[in-house]
């Protein structure tokens, strides 16, 4: 078993558990859940890449909170309002318990800081540059922050909750992208890594679109985008991007795919984007993407399509391309 700050503030008593019922972890994001009690655990996970790999570990899995548990860990996530809204779940579930696992780059430190002036917190157990510790607070001390996580209209008037990407408002390379997208995209579209339905909506401006399929990994980002997308033609999947395929192959993909993992940047998701869509794509199938400039996808591309360009409307940040023509279906 690989030592974590977990297992070891565990076992060394820095934090502790209830002996009996059931602990939620929320936040989990792929982390090991080493030295917590398997067999009690419930993981509540929006990500699903991260919910597959906790299932296929044995554990209990699932997207929505339970009414109550006897005790909870929070890994805290990147961004600084939706810990907020975690601390406030867990603390209204186990009735103010809660044990903190996080990050530096994740804000431990000032989420301990913010903890500490509405409870009482144990000394931080400090290992790999984070923290873990314990706070007990009362059930609705933290209210004000669940209720900021109830999310709300972003300056687009479309409803989006801490934490989905780009919630406040449209990306800009989404905008760019948006701006060039043709009139016409076939019958058979999906947009990958769909996020709250800001790209999803544009295309489904189009009439000669007959099904759009928003394909997208994070539960909340997915549960917005059904809130904002209200057209029969939508599809919603709750998937890995990477390996979801289409009953019937596509007439075009849309997508502004992600390149980051937390906070580390991976462009190998970006490229296996490209691969997933010349795969879900008819032979005749356009594919339309926006990328950073820096991100090395052009030979991936060249790879995986017979035609390939980068359209106008890019800037110095971003680029768009169109592709076409996946080479192993002509
Ligand atoms: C750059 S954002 C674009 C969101 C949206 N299309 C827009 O334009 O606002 C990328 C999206 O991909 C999602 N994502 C990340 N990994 C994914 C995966 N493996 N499968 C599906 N979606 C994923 C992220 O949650 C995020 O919503």
């Amino acid at each position: 078993m690989m030592d974590t700050r977990l297992s070891l503030a565990l076992e060394a008593g820095h934090v502790s558990l209830p002996e009996a019922g059931e602990i939620v972890v929320l936040g989990a994001a792929g982390q090991s859940l080493a030295g917590l009690p398997r067999e009690r655990l419930l993981v509540v996970c929006d990500d699903v890449v991260a919910a597959r790999s906790y299932e296929a570990q044995g554990y209990a899995v699932r997207t929505e909170l339970p009414d109550a548990a006897a005790g909870a860990v929070v890994m805290v996530p990147r961004g600084r309002l939706e810990g907020r809204v975690l601390f406030a779940h867990a603390a209204r579930l186990t009735g103010g318990a809660i044990v903190v696992d996080g990050v530096k780059t994740d804000g431990i430190d000032s989420h301990y800081k913010e903890l500490r002036k509405r409870g009482a917190c144990s000394a931080a157990y400090s290992k790999a540059h984070g923290k873990i510790f314990s706070c007990t607070v009362a059930p609705d001390a933290l209210a004000d922050w669940r209720d900021a996580g109830a999310g709300g209209e972003n300056l687009e008037g479309f409803f989006t909750v801490p934490g989905v990407f780009s919630a406040d408002k449209a990306d800009e390379g989404s905008r760019l992208l948006r701006a060039v997208l043709p009139e016409k995209l076939g019958k058979e579209v999906a947009d990958l890594g769909a996020g709250w339905g800001y790209l999803a909506q544009s295309i489904l401006e189009r009439e000669a679109v007959e099904t759009l399929h928003l394909v997208e990994a994070s539960h909340a980002a997915l549960g917005c985008a059904k809130r904002n997308i209200g057209d029969e033609r939508a599809q919603f999947h709750w998937a890995d991007a990477t390996c979801w395929q289409p009953r019937a192959s596509l007439d075009s993909v849309v997508m502004n795919p992600p390149f980051h993992t937390g906070r580390k940047g991976v462009p190998a998701l970006g490229q296996a984007f490209i691969v997933a869509a010349a795969a879900a794509l008819k032979g005749v199938g356009h594919l339309y993407m926006v990328a950073n400039r820096h991100l090395p996808y052009e030979e991936v591309l060249r790879a995986n399509f017979a035609f390939v360009e980068e359209l106008e409307g890019g800037n110095s940040r971003f680029k768009l391309f169109h592709a076409a023509k996946p080479p192993r279906k002509r």
